[in-house]
C-alpha cells in the first residue's frame, strides 16, 4: 500500500512540468529507499551523474554519503535517500525560488507517505527549505532535532552536505562524526 503510493508519488515526480528545469534535465531524480524506511535523506539537487541514471547521490558526494553509512554499518539500501529539487539545475547551478517552491509539494509528500522517524537535513540548502525557523545551522548540526508542531514527534538530524566533505578534510572528520552518532540511533530502532 505505501510501497504502491511511493511508486505513484515517483511517476507524477517523473512527469512534473510545475517549473522549466525538466527541460534540461536527462531524468528526474524522485530518490530511493524503501517506502517504509526509518530514516530518510535530503540532498540539494541532482548533480549530472543523477540526472543521467535517474539516481540519487551516485556521483562523488554520493560515495562519500554511501561510505559514510557503510562504515557505520548502516546498509544504504534500508534508507531513503532523495532531495529538495527532484531535477537538475543546468550546470549545478543554485536552484531559483520559484524551482524551490515549485517542488516542495513532492518531498512534503514523500515524507508524508514514508513518515520516517528521522529525517536527515544534509547542508545548508536543505536546511534552509526544510528547517527555517531562524535556527543556526552550525548551532543545529549533530544534534536530534524535534521542530514545531506541524513536524509532530519526528526528529531531524542536521550535518553537512557531503560536498562539503570533499571540499574541506575539516568537514569530512565532522561528518563522520555526526554519522556515528546517527548510526547508533539508526540501529537502536
Ligand atoms: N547532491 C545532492 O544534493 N543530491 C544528489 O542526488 C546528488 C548530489
Amino acid at each position: 500500500m505505501v510501497k504502491s503510493r511511493i511508486e505513484k508519488l515517483d511517476n507524477e515526480i517523473k512527469n512534473c512540468r510545475r517549473c522549466p528545469l525538466w527541460k534540461g534535465a536527462k531524468n528526474a531524480v524522485p530518490g530511493e529507499g524503501p517506502a517504509n524506511a526509518k530514516v530518510m535523506f535530503f540532498g540539494e539537487a541532482p548533480g549530472r551523474e543523477e540526472s543521467l541514471t535517474g539516481k540519487p547521490f551516485v556521483g562523488r558526494s554520493g560515495k562519500l554519503l554511501t561510505q559514510l553509512l557503510e562504515e557505520n554499518g548502516v546498509n544504504r539500501d534500508k534508507v531513503f535517500i532523495t532531495s529538495i529539487l527532484k531535477h537538475r539545475p543546468p550546470n549545478n547551478r543554485q536552484p531559483k525560488k520559484c524551482e524551490i517552491k515549485a517542488c516542495e509539494i513532492w518531498w512534503r509528500k514523500q515524507i508524508e507517505i514514508v513518515r520516517p522517524k528521522i529525517i536527515v537535513v544534509l547542508g545548508r540548502f536543505a536546511f534552509d527549505t526544510i528547517v527555517n525557523e531562524g535556527k543556526s545551522l552550525s548551532r543545529s548540526r549533530g544534534e536530534f532535532l524535534t521542530l514545531n508542531k506541524e513536524w509532530g514527534e519526528q526528529k531531524f538530524f542536521i550535518t553537512f552536505h557531503p560536498s562539503a566533505g570533499l571540499r574541506f578534510v575539516k568537514f569530512k572528520e565532522i561528518l563522520r562524526k555526526d554519522f556515528r552518532k546517527l548510526a547508533k540511533k539508526i540501529k537502536s530502532f
